[in-house]
């Protein structure tokens, strides 16, 4: 019987696989892929996760194709295809 605490979650960040436990947000999935650049400012600075509690914005990603969703406020679910902004 495996324990129900281990149980880990498949996905893909910018087309790399990755294994979160379950419970995890988006966020925690991208800097365990290797991103820390999460989106572009308007002038193409490069943003990350600042607050991690929704309020910042910076940490937006694309979901499935929905853009703008904050990774910090989402729980990781199987087979989600997250893309941050171009990896620099
Ligand atoms: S890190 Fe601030 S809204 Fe997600």
């Amino acid at each position: 019987m495996s324990d129900p605490l281990l149980a880990k979650i498949d996905l893909f960040v910018n087309g790399r696989p990755v294994s979160v436990p379950v419970g995890n947000t988006l966020l925690s999935a991208v800097s365990k892929a290797g991103f820390g650049t999460t989106r572009t400012s308007v002038t193409g600075q490069p943003r990350g996760p600042l607050c991690g509690m929704g309020f910042c914005h910076e940490c937006t990603v694309t979901i499935n194709g929905l853009s703008q969703q904050r990774s910090c406020m989402i729980a990781a679910s199987a087979g989600m295809l997250v893309e941050t902004a171009p990896p620099l």
